[in-house]
């Protein structure tokens, strides 16, 4: 937990008076948004773009000033969490079922941080089962097609019913084990009909800061 939070501290400084800021999902982001939250009340003037139900509520308790796509045209840096990065700074994403919407933001995000802990730091994608988003009708049969691909697609549980994501759809975790072409899986992945998208993000980071257990921080370069 330490670690997270100094990650999400550290990129924290990187937000700017008059900045539209993207706000991330998950145990790290979260740190992220606090310190957001106390630059806002020492007077840090921004707008930002939630990527969850979750994360738009704790901005709203921390007074962030919330915005949606209907009042900007961009991003200037969104601060999120990663399941896994590699050295290329591709990511797998979605452990927290936010990937739809995070990634609808990254796209639109002049610069995306990507904050860690050092577990996530990996050199192949793939040990992590990869998040697929599927619309509820027919998933039997996208969840066939995904099997298709040489993974394990195994429905989302919570609390013996199928997890519902913030779009009202299903999340399959796919154990691939290891992603060799991850430009390529994502593009297959998303051309099977029923699929919303999946949790690979390809070329969207600009930086990743780790945090690590002996309490430091550290930027990598990217390969
Ligand atoms: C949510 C995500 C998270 O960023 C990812 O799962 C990492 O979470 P955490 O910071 O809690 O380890 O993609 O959809």
């Amino acid at each position: 937990m330490e670690a997270k939070r100094l990650a999400g501290e550290k990129a924290a400084e990187y937000v700017k008076d008059g900045m539209i800021v993207g706000l991330g999902t998950g145990s790290t982001a979260y740190y992220a948004i606090q310190k957001i939250g106390e630059l806002v009340k020492q007077g840090l003037k921004i707008k930002a773009v939630a990527t969850s139900t979750s994360s738009e509520q704790l901005a709203r308790e921390l007074g962030i000033n919330l915005v949606t796509f209907a009042e900007v045209d961009s991003i200037d840096l969104t601060i999120d969490g990663a399941d896994e990065v590699d050295p290329h700074w591709n990511l797998i994403k979605g452990g927290g079922g936010a990937l739809l919407r995070e990634k609808i933001v990254a796209a639109a995000s002049k610069q995306l941080i990507v904050i860690v802990d050092e577990s996530k730091v990996v050199a192949q994608l793939g040990k992590f089962p990869l998040p697929v988003e599927v619309v509820p009708f027919g998933f039997e049969q996208t969840q066939r097609k995904l099997a298709e691909l040489g993974c394990e697609p195994q429905m989302r549980m919570i609390d013996n019913q199928p997890y519902l994501t913030d779009n009202g759809n299903y999340i399959f975790d796919c154990h691939f084990n290891e992603i060799k072409d991850p430009e390529a899986l994502h593009d297959r992945i998303n051309q099977i009909v029923g699929v919303v998208d999946n949790g690979l993000f390809i070329g969207y980071t600009s930086k990743v800061i780790v945090g690590s257990s002996d309490q430091t921080v550290t930027e990598l370069t990217r390969a």
